[in-house]
This record gives structure tokens, C-alpha cells and sequence, in this order.
């Protein structure tokens, strides 16, 4: 979603904030733009389309002064007039975030003879700094934030102050300070430039200059953060030697589990975590798109585990419809980013119910793990492409430890071995290459599955739709019959997933069902006397590595995340911007 970069130093400011920006293109967005202020004047470029598309007007910003923005359109079109940074008078503005009661403020602001020249909320908050301004941009912004409902981080330079603003309220404010001074709403935007970073509170109001900060609370009194060593880890940034984000972090998937087990090994306290789990009157889960899926194999890991009821929630539902917790209950918030609006709204529901929050995410200081009172850290590492992968694999593998909290040793020793499986699928394209060539080449594509498999397949599907543009669904196998099979047809594709011994009789069902429908068929599967019955009746066959049931959706999932990824490649996609997502879905 939206971006901010903000810089005051000694450099000049256009080039630091464009180099910004183009670390925060990972979130998804649809335009850009940078404001800088020189000798008591604002220079602001921007467009609509890739910040690339900023590059040759740079030339025109003087100064070490500017805020810029890349913009994930919500309210009005993505086009020129609507990509920040917004002016007004003596203000450029730009804003992560909704403003909710922007139409009540544009008509009072409208009366009082303020002209609008976009479509957007966050208008409104230029105009309202230079209504309110009188000598003082941290009161101006104070006012100001004082007449917002909704989120926002906000980024504001004044003319008449040399630095600029931020402030926050439910969107990520992290300031950085290296060579020169930072804001940002992502932490990826400061590897690499600043030595420490401090994550500002709900509320604060901070200004930067060539000095360095001053922080204040909302009704600005100063404050002090706690700034924290920021360590940007060797190799993070760029793709590598894979051509894309999303080939190079499927291949992160076994370092991934290697580093959550080591992380969950020696850093929770697990008696602890057992004895919650245990007590608890019910385990309930909440997250979106591929953190719910994640979630999904939570419950059937610590359903089978713990002896209360488990469930899992779509955020976006829950938050209207909330599982009916007491304080005896868990609540366990599954976010990769942390961040995600709906996921963070569900959770406070719960909490405010009586639960015990456990975060689990793979970004530590995202608003999730303050809000939680306990964080199971996901050890992924930056995750750069649009769609989840190794964050997934991630999950996947708290999951597994929190099923055996007292004694998690045996099971990271399992863990590790799949992992080294996990590298071998995530180094090899052929076979997923060939089930790719078949996606594309299909109508429409069904991931069918029985028991965890089920789990996989609805994620394998999310993940083919998602970078791809394929049509694909995911469900139960034993659900064909019931009403699917009537879109079974020579165009379209069933990958059929068999892990588990006991259920692949009914597997082989399935396929078929299909087959006698002259669907296509492409099996993914752990087992080989599966394996060798099937390859030569179906259309494709992949064998993976053998794998006892319940550690095998590493394997599957790995090997449908290249599926995905090589469709995305071979229809001419480029699988790290999915068109029309973004990665931090920080609006409701
Ligand atoms: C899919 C994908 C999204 C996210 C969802 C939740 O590949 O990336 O479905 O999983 O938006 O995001 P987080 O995990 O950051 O809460």
C-alpha cells in the first residue's frame, strides 16, 4: 500500500527520497511523488504510473529538504492530480491512510474560500495546516491531527520551517537517522542508510531537521524513543541471481524454517506458551488472504494438540462477526507484515474480550506485536514480493513448534530434515514448469486436496490467481461431485495434491472423476507408489520427496508457490506486482 520517505541532511533530498521510494515499490501502488523545499520555496514532481517514471524530473528539486509518497488509490483515480505529495499555500502533505470524515472537512474548508484540486481524502490535510498555521507547524499538525477521524501516518513540509513533520495514528511512523535523518512507514525504505531506527507511538508528532528529531506525544509534550541498532542483513536487497523477488524468497523458504525453529528454540519461553495453550477455553485464530490459509493448518496442528476448540477467522469478518472469547481464551493474530487494518481490528476485539493476543509475524516492531501480549516471531526475513511465500512457510513452522510447546526439540529435528527437502523442490524448475505451461493454458484451474492437503491447495490457488490473472479455486476433493465437476472439461486443470497414505484411495477418486470428463489432471504428491500408478494416466505427474502427512505441506506448498511463480513468467506477468494488490493492506 501507500508509501512515505521523508529526508532532511546534508545530501541532496531528491535523490534520497527517490531511492526511497524505489524500496517501497514492493507494497503495491499505482503513482508517486516527491516534494522538496529550497530557500523558503517547494518544488513538487508527480504522476501517476512506476517511480522510475520520476527519475528524469529530479533535476528540478533543489534542496536536502522533502517528503515523497508512492500511492495505492482509495479514494479518487490514480492519476496525477491525485498522487501526492498534495499542496497548500505554504504545506505539501503526503498520507498512508483514509481520513474518514474528509467530505464534512472539505466543505467546511471549501466555505471558507479553500480550493481543492484532487479527489482524495488526504487533501484535506494540507488545507487544514495552512488554515491552522500560525508560526508553528508541530501545533498546526497537532490541530490538525485533532480534527482527523480514520488512519494516518503523515509527512508534511512547511516553507516556512526547514525540515518537516510527521505524525501518527494507526499507520507506522519509523524515523532513521544515519547519514542524515529519516521517516519512513517501512523500515525497508532505511536499510542500508540508517544505523538506528525508532518506531514512533500511536499519536506522536515528530519534526526533523539537519539535527536530528524532536518527538512529542499528542498534545505535544516531549517525549523520548528508544532508538534501536538498525542491522540490514547482508544480500537483502535485490533479487540475486533469481530474476524476481518472488523465485529468490520461494528459495528462502528452508532458510526460513531453519531460522524460526532457532528463533522459537532459543527464545520462547515454552513452559509458558504450553501451559496457556493448554488452560485455554479455546484457541482462536485470525488473519487474510495467505495468513488465514496459514491459519487454516493451525487449527488442524493445535486442534490435534491442545484439547479446546481451535478456529480460524477472516480478519475482515471477525471484526464485525467476532468469535466469542473470555479471558481464558487465545487469540492468535497471524499477520506477516503486521500491519494488515482488518487483522489488527479483529485482534483488538478479542483482546478487549478478555484474550490473550499472540502475534505472529515476521516484522518486529509492526503494530501487531504492540498491541499483543505475547510475539511468535516468524524469522522470513524482508519479504519483498506482493504475494507471501517464504512468510507462509513461515507460519507454517510456528505452527508446527507452538503444537508441541514442552518438547519442540523432536519436531525442529523434523523440521530441519523437511527443510533440506524444501531446498531441493525450491532449486528445481522443470516439473513446475510443465504444471505452469498447463495453467496457462487452461480456462480455469481447481487445487483439490483431502485432509491438510486441503490447506495447500486453497493457498496454491490464491497464490496461482494472484500473479498469474488464472482463474483457480481450491477446495476439498470429496467436494467435486457435489457441484464443480460440472465446469470439468478438456480446458480446464485440476492439480490434485496426495500426501497422505490413508487418503489417497480416495484421491485417486477424484482424478478420475475428472479424467472421465476429460479434464486434465496434473498430481503433485510425496508418495511414490502413488505416483507410479497415476503417471501415466494423467497428464502430469510431480513426485516430490517422501514425507510423512503432516510435514508435507512444505513440500506441496513450496512446489505449487513455483507453480505460480513460473505461470506469472511464462504468460509475461511480472510476478512481484501483481497487478491491482499491495502487500500491507494497512485500510479497512
Ligand atoms: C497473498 C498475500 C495476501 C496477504 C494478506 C495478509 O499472497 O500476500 O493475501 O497474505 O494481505 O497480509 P499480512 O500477512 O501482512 O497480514
Amino acid at each position: 500500500m501507500c508509501g512515505i520517505v521523508g529526508y532532511a541532511g546534508r545530501n541532496r533530498a531528491a535523490e534520497e527520497l527517490f531511492e526511497g521510494l524505489k524500496k517501497l515499490e514492493y507494497r503495491g501502488y499505482d503513482s508517486a511523488g516527491i516534494s522538496t523545499a529550497d530557500r523558503g520555496e517547494i518544488f513538487t514532481v508527480k504522476r501517476s504510473g512506476m517511480v522510475e517514471g520520476l527519475a528524469p524530473l529530479l533535476k528540478g528539486l533543489p534542496g536536502t529538504v522533502g517528503i515523497g509518497h508512492t500511492r495505492w488509490a482509495t479514494h479518487g483515480a490514480a492519476n496525477d492530480a491525485n498522487a501526492h505529495p498534495h499542496v497548500c499555500g505554504a504545506f505539501s502533505v503526503v498520507h498512508n491512510g483514509i481520513i474518514e470524515n474528509y467530505a464534512e472537512l472539505r466543505e467546511e474548508l471549501t466555505a471558507a474560500g479553500h480550493v481543492f484540486s484532487s479527489q482524495t481524502d488526504s487533501e484535506v490535510i494540507a488545507h487544514l495546516l495552512d488554515y491552522y498555521y500560525d508560526g508553528d507547524l508541530a501545533d498546526a499538525l497537532r490541530l490538525t491531527c485533532a480534527r482527523l477521524k480514520g488512519c494516518w501516518a503523515i509527512a508534511a513540509l512547511c516553507t516556512h520551517f526547514d525540515g518537516f513533520a510527521v505524525a501518527r495514528r494507526a499507520s507506522p511512523v519509523i524515523l532513521g537517522e544515519g547519514e542524515g535523518y529519516f521517516a519512513a512507514s517501512d523500515i525497508y525504505a532505511l536499510i542500508g542508510r540508517a544505523h538506528s531506527y525508532c518506531v514512533l507511538e500511536e499519536g506522536d508528532i515528530a519534526l526533523v531537521t539537519h539535527r536530528g528529531f524532536t518527538i512529542y506525544d499528542c498534545h505535544l509534550n516531549p517525549v523520548s524513543r528508544q532508538f534501536e541498532p538498525l542491522k540490514g542483513e547482508k544480500g537483502e536487497d535485490g533479487t540475486g541471481d533469481c530474476p524476481h523477488y518472488m523465485l529468490k524468497e520461494i528459495r528462502q523458504n528452508a532458510r526460513t524454517m531453519r531460522a524460526t525453529c532457532r528463533k522459537f528454540l532459543s527464545s520462547v519461553d515454552r513452559a509458558a506458551l504450553h501451559s496457556r495453550l493448554q488452560n485455554a477455553d479455546k484457541i482462536v485464530m485470525v488473519g487474510c488472504g495467505t495468513a488465514y490459509n496459514a491459519a487454516l493448518a493451525g487449527v488442524r496442528l493445535l486442534g490435534g494438540a491442545y484439547d479446546c476448540p481451535v478456529s480460524a477467522h477472516i480478519a475482515s469478518e471477525a471484526r464485525y462477526d467476532p468469535p466469542r472469547v473470555t479471558d481464558r481464551s487465545v487469540c492468535i493474530a497471524v499477520s506477516q507484515s503486521g500491519e494488515t487494518a482488518d487483522t489488527l481490528k479483529a485482534a483488538a476485539i478479542c483482546r478487549e474480550a478478555g484474550a490473550y493476543l499472540i502475534a505472529m509475524t515476521n516484522v518486529g516492531y509492526s503494530a501487531i506485536t504492540r498491541m499483543a501480549h505475547k510475539v511468535l516471531p516468524v524469522c522470513a526475513g524482508p519479504e519483498v514480493c506482493v504475494a507471501a511465500t517464504k512468510s507462509y512457510i513461515g507460519q507454517l513452522t510456528c505452527f508446527h513448534l507452538m503444537s508441541v510447546a514442552l518438547s519442540p526439540d523432536k519436531r525442529a529435528e523434523w523440521l530441519l530434515s523437511a527443510a533440506d527437502d524444501v531446498a531441493k523442490i525450491a532449486s528445481c524448475g522443470e516439473y513446475a514448469q510443465v504444471i505452469a505451461r498447463m495453467c496457462i493454458d487452461s480456462r480455469a484451474v481447481f487445487f483439490l486436496g483431502r485432509g491438510a492437503d486441503v490447506d495447500v491447495a486453497v493457498e496454491g490457488s490464491l497464490k496461482l490467481k494472484e500473479v498469474s490473472y488464472i482463474f483457480s479455486d481450491g477446495y476439498p476433493a470429496g467436494e467435486l461431485k457435489h457441484g464443480t465437476l460440472a465446469l470439468v472439461d478438456e480446458s480446464v486443470l485440476s492439480v490434485v495434491l496426495i500426501t497422505d497414505d490413508g487418503l489417497a484411495e480416495k484421491c485417486k477418486n477424484a482424478v478420475e472423476q475428472i479424467l472421465s470428463r476429460s479434464g486434465k489432471v496434473a498430481v503433485v504428491t510425496t508418495l511414490r507408489q502413488t505416483y507410479d500408478e497415476l503417471k501415466d494416466r494423467v497428464h502430469a505427474a510431480w513426485l516430490l520427496p517422501p514425507a510423512p502427512a503432516h510435514l508435507s505441506h512444505f513440500l506441496t506448498a513450496t512446489a505449487l508457490q513455483l507453480v505460480a511463480y513460473h505461470a506469472a513468467v511464462l504468460s509475461g506477468r511480472n510476478p512481484d506486482k501483481p497487478r491491482n494488490l499491495a502487500k500491507s493492506v494497512t485500510v479497512e
